[in-house]
């Protein structure tokens, strides 16, 4: 059953305005730093057990002024040929520490566009990944696809290197909301990349979209909505748009046309949550939607879902390692990310060296701190040990008072309302925002 999401008050929203992390990872991103010498090598080193892999694919043919991600844009597919060769000697790096006969079980390109590499490109990279480490029976093998960039053959290749899960770039499907954001994308095009795969097989297919963008009006987002739902994907991943243009100068294109304000935000995401909601799709985590059957569903009626930098998953516990430019590892009690500058990221490998540019060692406390803000996120409830954090207790008190969280002994559980301030619920744990305050900025919460 889909849990009914309430509109919040202006003056709610108004008062949690501090911004607060997604928290894709525990500690943050910003928290990384240089890491210990061999720090990386002896974690790889670590664990056994199958592996996910990420691969950031970081071009784009062109720049949507809301972007957020580590993209580099290129006119020209062929920037991709050395690119791949790179990661795979990246991987090579990697297998020669981890220990032998590791197996990938979960296997995910994003980017960027990875659907910009040339499809000869893309076989040879999962090919050369799975020379390294073979896939389970089970793999989960996904990619983001930008419907822009492909045409049919392009898909059949796509099934034919063994892809189960695609990830629809769509956004919105309104034109003025595209154009004020520079991605001109026919809803048609979506439409036929999604036929195509329907003939091919049976393939959960995702649509990423965003609210909060220029011109999005209730009316408006509801047609998108509409159109939507009866392409019927099996997952829907509903991201408010992260407005940072501090980092990213970009999106200052985005602010002249306009961004809906708090209200209109709230509106709009819940809106979509009833129109989801009664075309058969159900509440994952904060901001995702399945249709029944999917595996996220199951693993969040078991309390196994697990939440990383890919977004929601079901698989628990893997070691994760991050090839190419910025992508981040998790492995072995460490965070690792690679060097974001593709020059210098290139120049190390090629020397034989790892290329992290900086991360973090977890200890104890950041470890346990994880693991509540991870089921937070994800199971809206977790359960703290007798008289464990007795000053988050206490900061929890006025969202108490606010109806976000019910404190009943030791189970802190999250109400629907506190659904929308999720981010702000968890920062209680973040032991590392207070000293923060004020030296770092993220985008709004709600
Ligand atoms: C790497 S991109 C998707 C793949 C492909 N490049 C495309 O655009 O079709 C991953 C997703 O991140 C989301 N995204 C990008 N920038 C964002 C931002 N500033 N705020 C929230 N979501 C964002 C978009 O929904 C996008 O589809
Ligand atoms: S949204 Fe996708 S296509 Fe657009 S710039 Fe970002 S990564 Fe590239």
């Amino acid at each position: 059953m889909s849990t009914p999401v309430l509109e919040v008050s202006e003056e709610l929203v108004a008062r949690y305005r501090t911004r607060a992390p997604r928290y894709t990872s525990y500690p943050t991103a910003p928290q990384f730093g240089p890491l210990p010498e061999g720090a990386v090598a002896a974690a790889l080193g670590r664990n056994d057990g199958p592996l996910s892999a990420y691969v950031h694919i970081p071009f784009c043919k062109s720049l949507c002024h809301y972007c957020g991600c580590h993209v580099e844009i290129h006119a020209r597919r062929s920037v991709g040929a050395g690119y791949v060769d790179t990661v795979l000697a990246e991987a090579d790096l990697v297998a020669a520490r981890l220990q032998p006969g590791r197996q990938l079980d979960q296997l995910a390109l994003g980017g960027g566009t990875p659907t910009f590499l040339e499809p000869d490109d893309m076989a040879r990279l999962v090919d050369g990944l799975r020379a390294r480490w073979p896939f389970t029976p089970t793999a989960d093998i996904s990619i983001e696809v930008d419907p822009r960039t492909i045409d049919a053959a392009y898909l059949d290749r796509l099934v034919d290197i063994g892809f189960g899960r695609y990830s629809f770039g769509v956004q919105d499907f309104d034109a003025a909301v595209l154009e004020a954001v520079h991605r001109a994308q026919p809803a048609d095009l979506t439409l036929s990349a999604v036929r195509t795969l329907r003939e091919r097989g049976n393939f959960d297919l995702n649509f990423d979209l965003m609210y909060g963008l220029p011109h999005q009006t209730p009316e408006s987002f509801r047609t998108t909505l509409d159109v939507v739902v009866a392409m019927r994907p099996t997952r829907i991943a509903l991201f408010l748009y992260a407005h940072v243009p501090w980092m990213k100068p970009a999106q200052k294109l985005v602010e002249k046309h306009g961004i809906p304000d708090a209200a209109l935000r709230s509106r709009l995401f819940v809106l979509a949550n009833e129109v989801l909601g009664a075309a058969g799709y159900e509440t994952i985590g904060m901001d995702h939607f399945a249709l029944p059957g999917d595996a996220l569903l199951a693993a969040q009626a078991s309390g196994t879902l697990q939440r990383n930098f890919m977004g929601y998953t079901t698989r628990a516990g893997l070691d994760q390692i991050g090839l190419g430019v910025s992508a981040i590892g998790s492995f072995g009690g460490v965070y690792a990310q690679d060097l974001k500058d593709r020059e210098a990221w290139t120049a190390r490998v090629t020397a034989g060296e790892l290329p992290i540019e900086r991360g973090f060692v977890l200890s104890a406390d950041d470890t346990r701190r994880r693991s509540v803000i991870m089921e937070l996120f994800c199971n809206f409830q977790v359960v703290l040990a007798p008289g464990e954090f007795p000053d988050e207790r206490a900061r929890l008190a006025p969202m108490l008072a606010d109806g976000f969280v019910v404190l009943d002994a030791d189970t802190v559980t999250v109400t629907p309302l506190g659904r929308h301030f999720i981010r702000n619920v968890c920062a209680v744990f973040d032991r590392y925002l207070e000293a923060d305050a004020g030296a770092r900025r993220y985008s709004h919460t709600a």
